[in-house]
């Protein structure tokens, strides 16, 4: 206490004395090099010199928590210690409580504000450290990689996805304080899980406490916009020694629009979510694979029921409880984790890079290695590079003599393929968390598109002609087509009924 004047007043005096003890001395001592601390981690920090996620947990949790704790261990120790002298009778008996701070003792008057701008100062550092520890527990890199293994398969999914600039937060929690509070809270109990090992392998999917599609996608997503038809080619090869090609153009009725601003496009997007239809369901599996009930509700009150072919209709009290009503996710639920099995990746790298068309058997031995069954997902990537490798040295010696660099370029692309697709700790893959978008390796959109939807009154299926959704320009054809000579037809008719009859004017 050598800061304060010689000769003190009586009561700062006395303060100074009841100071004196340990549990004000440790918190004197934790806040001083905490704050210390702290702000040399922030400094780093802003230099961008943080990369471990460890250290920074380190940093924005502990340090913080000693600086707080140190600071209200001081005022506690202060006060424990002037009541133990208070009830031992040294102080005098009719000595008050709490203390009486006189503002007219010039001594208390300065010892207050030196107080009072050091809460300033604490009060500074402490928001900007909690500014500093949100920014970075919202980083990919933190959610990403803090527990490595157990999100492994959704962080190497997210680094290849379009979504890889976009912050896991964006689409996990969103907006405003109510769902980061929850999260928060969430989180806790899945460290909680993640120390004892009890956590599910795979994470299961869907995650039903997701926040809605509404405030997250389409904060970014504008709904109203018209996507318009997307063109999209599709190579798949085959398991022959030329890995021979097959193309198919689709031409996918996406749509959108909004009833309310006049525009109605049609579409895929239209008829799910935009044309103020409510698509309600009832899926008898936990992943919402199997649906049992569909309701439809158009923009005028009509409703229309489906059944699964040899369903019992549901009670009202279950649709009540479990209708869930469709947005983005019950099709775009791999947005970003998308995990496509290693005959599907196989054929995007194969599409991607022509060249790697001319090493023989290349898609069946990829899919082979890939399937074989490794202890680790690092191990998996190894002997994948080296069973592609080893097959070429062993049936192709003369290829892997003279075409090295594209034999070591096609075990390298076969690692990655493994590295995409299996995550054998965390038993994750393209059958455990399969996309509902298509209907290929999936039930996808034919979980109620399948043709056995139906209306028990009218018999009316949900439709599954094959041109509902796409326009097929190209089936199969074993040379890749030119996309420019395609011919495109015209975009869905604008002017389509609704479900309520009526045919709507044009915008
Ligand atoms: C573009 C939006 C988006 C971004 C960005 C995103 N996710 Fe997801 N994530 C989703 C959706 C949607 C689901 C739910 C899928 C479902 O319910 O079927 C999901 C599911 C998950 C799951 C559950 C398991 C699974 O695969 O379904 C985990 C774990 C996960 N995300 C982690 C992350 C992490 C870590 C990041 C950042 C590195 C991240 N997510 C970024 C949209 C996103
Ligand atoms: C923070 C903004 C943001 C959020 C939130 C977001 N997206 Fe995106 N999304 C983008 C951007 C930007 C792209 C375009 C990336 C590109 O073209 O490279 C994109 C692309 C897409 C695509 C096209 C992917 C492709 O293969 O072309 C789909 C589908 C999509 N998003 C769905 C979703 C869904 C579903 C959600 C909610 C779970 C979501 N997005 C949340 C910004 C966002
Ligand atoms: C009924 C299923 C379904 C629903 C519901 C749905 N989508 Fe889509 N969406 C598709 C299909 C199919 C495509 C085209 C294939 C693709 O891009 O993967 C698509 C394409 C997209 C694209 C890419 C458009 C382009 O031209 O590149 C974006 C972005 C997108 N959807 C966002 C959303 C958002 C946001 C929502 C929720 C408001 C949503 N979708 C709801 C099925 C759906
Ligand atoms: C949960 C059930 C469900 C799923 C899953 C679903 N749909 Fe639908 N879809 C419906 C219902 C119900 C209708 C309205 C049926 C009618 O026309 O009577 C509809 C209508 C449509 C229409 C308009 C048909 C018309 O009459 O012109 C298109 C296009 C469409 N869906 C595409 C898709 C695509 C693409 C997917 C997958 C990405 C998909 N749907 C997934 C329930 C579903
Ligand atoms: C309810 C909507 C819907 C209906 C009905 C539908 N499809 Fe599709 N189909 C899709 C979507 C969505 C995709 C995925 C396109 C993508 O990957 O972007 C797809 C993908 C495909 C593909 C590419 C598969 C691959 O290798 O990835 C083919 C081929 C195809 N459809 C053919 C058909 C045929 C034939 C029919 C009629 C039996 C049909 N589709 C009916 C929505 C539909």
């Amino acid at each position: 206490m050598t800061i304060l004047p010689k000769s003190l007043s009586p009561a700062l005096a006395r303060l100074a004395a009841y100071a004196k003890n340990p549990l004000t001395a440790v918190g004197f001592g934790l806040t001083t090099l905490s704050g210390i601390g702290l702000l040399v981690f922030l400094i780093l920090e802003g230099l961008g010199l943080v990369e471990n996620p460890y250290v920074g947990l380190l940093g924005l949790a502990f340090l913080p928590g000693g600086f707080v704790g140190g600071l209200l261990a001081m005022p506690v120790g202060i006060f424990l210690r002037r009541r133990k002298l208070r009830k031992r009778g040294v102080l005098a008996t009719d000595v008050p409580l709490w203390p009486r701070l006189d503002f007219n003792d010039g001594h208390i008057r300065r010892a207050f504000l030196i107080v009072l701008g050091l809460t300033v100062v604490n009060a500074i550092l402490l928001a900007t450290s909690s500014a500093v520890a949100v920014e970075f527990m919202d980083s990919p890199k933190f959610c990403g990689t803090i527990c490595h293994k157990v999100m492994q398969p959704e962080y190497t999914a997210y680094q290849n996805s379009p979504h890889s600039r976009v912050k896991c937060v964006q689409c996990h929690i969103g907006p405003g304080a109510s769902f980061m509070v929850r999260s928060k809270f969430d989180g806790l109990r899945q460290v909680w899980k993640v120390m004892l090992g009890t956590y599910a392998r795979p994470i299961a999917s869907p995650v039903h406490t997701l926040r809605p599609a509404r405030d997250t996608c389409e904060g970014c997503h504008w709904p109203a916009k018209h996507y318009g038809d997307k063109l999209h080619l599709i190579g798949r090869f085959a398991d022959d020694e030329k890995n021979t090609p097959s193309f198919t153009a689709l031409l996918l009725k996406t749509g959108g629009g909004a009833r309310a601003a006049g525009q109605q496009h049609g579409g895929i997007h239209w008829w799910h979510i935009y044309a103020d239809n409510r698509i309600r369901y009832l899926a008898t599996d936990k992943r919402r694979q199997e649906m049992a009930w569909v309701e439809l509700t158009t923009a005028d009150g009509k409703q229309t029921e489906f059944l699964r072919e040899g369903a019992k209709p549901p009670a009202s009290a279950a649709i009540a409880a479990e209708a869930r009503l469709m947005d983005c996710i019950d099709c775009h639920n791999r947005p970003t984790h998308l995990f496509e099995s290693p005959a599907r990746e196989t054929d995007a790298v194969l599409q991607r890079q022509a060249e790697l068309r001319a090493l023989p058997f290349y898609k069946r031995e990829v899919v082979k290695a890939a399937q074989a069954s490794y202890a680790t997902h690092e191990q998996g990537v190894a002997g994948v590079r080296e069973a592609i490798r080893g097959f070429y040295q062993k049936s192709y010696p003369d290829l892997a003599a003279g075409q090295a660099v594209l034999v070591a370029r096609g075990a390298e692309e076969a690692a990655r393929v493994y590295d995409r697709t299996v995550f054998p700790q965390m038993n994750t893959n393209s059958k455990t968390h399969p996309t509902n978008i298509g209907h290929d390796e999936s039930p996808g959109c034919f979980r109620c598109h399948d043709g056995n939807m139906k209306n028990a009154k009218t018999g009316e299926t949900i439709p599954n002609d094959c041109e509902t959704c796409h326009g097929i320009l190209v089936d199969g054809a074993t040379a890749e087509p030119d996309l420019t000579k395609l011919a495109i037809p015209q975009p869905v008719a604008e002017a389509k009924t609704d479900h309520t009859g009526a045919t709507e004017a044009k915008p």
